[in-house]
C-alpha cells in the first residue's frame, strides 16, 4: 500500500528530473561528437518522438494499472504468468542499480569539477585533458570520496521517501537546472560560433551513419528517457488517480529533448567560438570544455560553476529514480523499513561502483578488463545498448499484447482520441520490430 502519492506537477517534475540527466547534458553532446552529428540527431529524434513517446506512454500505464514496485506490478497485472512476468520487472529493477554503478562515479567527477570550478579552470585543452586523466587513471581516492559524497545525498534523498525526499528535490533543482541551461544558451546565441554549431547537429551526412550509430541512437532514446527499466513505472505507481498520462508523456518527452538539444547545442557552440574538438569521447564535458571555459575569463568562470551544478542537479534527479525502484521492491517483497532498504540498494551501488571506477585506473584496469572494455564501460554497454531496449521490448509486448485492448483503451482512450490506433499500433509492431533489429544488430546475428 503506498501512501505518499505524487502531486501532479510534482510528478510530472520528477518524471522529467529521471528523464534529464547526464545522459542530455554529457552523453548526448559527446555521442553525437563521435558518431558525426547530424544523421546520428536525426535517428535519436525520430526513435524518441515515435517509439520513445509511444513506450513512455505504455510504461507509466503499467505502474498507474499495477500500483505496485516494478516486479509485482507487472505480476499482478499477468496473474496467469506471474513468474514470467516479474522476470521483466527484475531485470529492469536490475538495470537501474547497475547503471548507479557508474553514473554515481560520474557524478562525483561532477563534485569535483564544482571545487575546480570555483579555483582554477585548467588554461588549455593540454592541460585539462592530464587533468581529467589523472583524476581517471591515477587518483582513486580522490573519485572514491565524491563517489562517496554522491551515495550519501541520494541515499538522504531516497529515505525521505516520495513526497519529501524525491519530490520536493525536483520541485527545487529542476528549475534551477531549466534556468541554467536556458540561460547559457541565450548567451550562446549570440556568438558565432552557433552557426557551425547549429551546421554541426542538424544537417545530416548520412554517409556517417554507420550501423553502429544507429544502434547507439535507438540505445540512447530509451537511455535518455528513462525508459524501460521501470524506473517511470516505479514513479506512476504513485500518481493520483486523475492524471493524464498522454499529456504527462508528451511534457517529459518534450522537456528531456529540448534540454538535450539545447545543451547540445550550446556546448558545440562555445567548443567552435574556441577552437576545440566537437569529437572528444567521454572527456568532452570535463577536457574541452573546462579549456573553452577559461579562455572566456571571468564569464566563463561563473559559467563553469553553474554549468557543474545544472549538470549535478540534473544527474542528483536521475539518481535517486534509478535507484527507487530497487528501494520499492525491496520494501514491498520484504516489510523492511525504508531506511533499510536504501542501505542495501545503495550499499550495492555504492560498492560495486568502487569497483567500476577501479577499473578506470592504470593500477587495476588490466585486472578489471574483459575483452574490449573494462568493467565500467561494460556496465554502460551492457545496460544502454541491451537491457533498457530489451526491457522496453517487453514492456510494448505487455501493453500491446496481453493487457486486454479495452483494458487499456479504457484508460487512454479519450486522452489519445483519434491517435489511439495509431499509437496501438507503433507499440504493437513498430517498436518491437525496431528493438528487435537493434538486439540482434547488437548480438551480431544481422549487419547492415
Ligand atoms: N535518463 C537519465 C539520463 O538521461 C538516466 C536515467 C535515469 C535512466 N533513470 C533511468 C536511464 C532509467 C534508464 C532508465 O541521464
Amino acid at each position: 500500500m503506498k501512501i505518499a502519492r505524487f502531486s501532479r506537477v510534482g510528478f510530472i517534475l520528477a518524471a522529467a528530473g529521471s528523464a534529464v540527466g547526464l545522459g542530455n547534458i554529457w552523453k548526448f553532446p559527446y555521442i553525437t561528437g563521435e558518431y558525426g552529428g547530424g544523421a546520428f540527431v536525426l535517428v535519436y529524434l525520430i526513435t524518441v518522438l515515435t517509439i520513445g513517446f509511444s513506450i513512455m506512454i505504455a510504461e507509466m500505464l503499467i505502474g498507474y494499472l499495477g500500483r505496485m514496485d516494478a516486479a509485482r506490478s507487472f505480476e499482478k497485472l499477468a496473474p496467469k504468468n506471474a513468474k514470467t512476468w516479474r522476470l521483466a520487472g527484475m531485470m529492469g529493477i536490475w538495470a537501474g542499480i547497475l547503471i548507479m554503478t557508474f553514473y554515481s562515479v560520474v557524478i562525483g567527477w561532477i563534485l569535483h569539477y564544482i571545487v575546480v570550478a570555483f579555483s582554477t579552470l585548467p588554461s588549455c585543452v593540454k592541460e585539462a585533458e592530464v587533468a581529467f586523466n589523472t583524476l581517471l587513471h591515477e587518483d582513486i581516492m580522490t573519485q572514491i570520496f565524491y563517489h562517496t559524497l554522491s551515495f550519501l545525498f541520494i541515499s538522504a534523498i531516497l529515505v525521505r521517501g516520495i513526497k519529501a525526499g524525491i519530490e520536493k528535490l525536483n520541485l527545487i533543482l529542476m528549475p534551477l537546472l531549466f534556468i541554467i541551461v536556458g540561460g547559457m544558451f541565450l548567451y550562446a546565441l549570440t556568438l558565432d560560433g552557433f552557426a557551425q554549431a547549429w551546421h554541426f547537429m542538424f544537417s545530416p551526412d548520412w554517409s556517417k551513419l554507420s550501423s553502429e550509430a544507429f544502434v547507439v541512437a535507438v540505445g540512447h532514446a530509451f537511455f535518455t528517457l528513462s525508459l524501460g527499466m521501470g524506473a517511470i513505472l516505479t514513479y506512476s505507481a504513485s500518481l493520483p488517480k486523475e492524471v493524464n498520462l498522454v499529456q504527462s508523456s508528451l511534457i517529459v518527452v518534450a522537456l528531456d529533448t529540448i534540454i538535450a538539444l539545447l545543451a547540445g547545442l550550446m556546448l558545440f557552440t562555445f567548443l567552435y567560438q574556441y577552437g576545440a574538438e566537437p569529437s572528444k569521447g567521454p572527456g568532452l564535458v570535463f577536457i574541452s570544455l573546462p579549456a573553452t571555459f577559461y579562455a572566456m575569463g571571468t564569464l566563463g568562470n561563473i559559467f563553469a560553476i553553474l554549468f557543474f551544478f545544472a549538470l549535478a542537479f540534473a544527474g542528483l534527479t536521475s539518481a535517486v529514480s534509478l535507484t527507487e525502484p530497487m528501494v520499492q521492491y525491496l520494501i514491498d517483497k520484504y516489510s523492511i523499513t525504508r531506511l533499510k532498504a536504501v542501505m542495501i540498494a545503495g550499499g550495492f551501488f555504492y560498492l560495486v561502483g568502487i569497483v567500476a571506477l577501479a577499473s578506470n585506473s592504470s593500477s587495476f584496469s588490466q585486472m578489471l578488463t574483459f575483452g574490449s572494455k573494462n568493467f565500467f564501460n561494460w556496465v554502460d554497454y551492457i545496460t544502454a545498448a541491451f537491457m533498457l531496449p530489451f526491457g522496453g521490448l517487453l514492456m510494448a509486448i505487455f501493453i500491446g499484447y496481453k493487457i486486454p485492448k479495452e483494458q487499456v483503451f479504457a484508460v487512454l482512450g479519450k486522452n489519445l482520441g483519434r491517435g489511439f490506433e495509431f499509437w496501438y499500433f507503433i507499440l504493437r509492431y513498430i517498436a518491437p520490430i525496431a528493438l528487435i533489429i537493434v538486439m540482434l544488430n547488437l548480438l551480431g546475428v544481422i549487419k547492415f
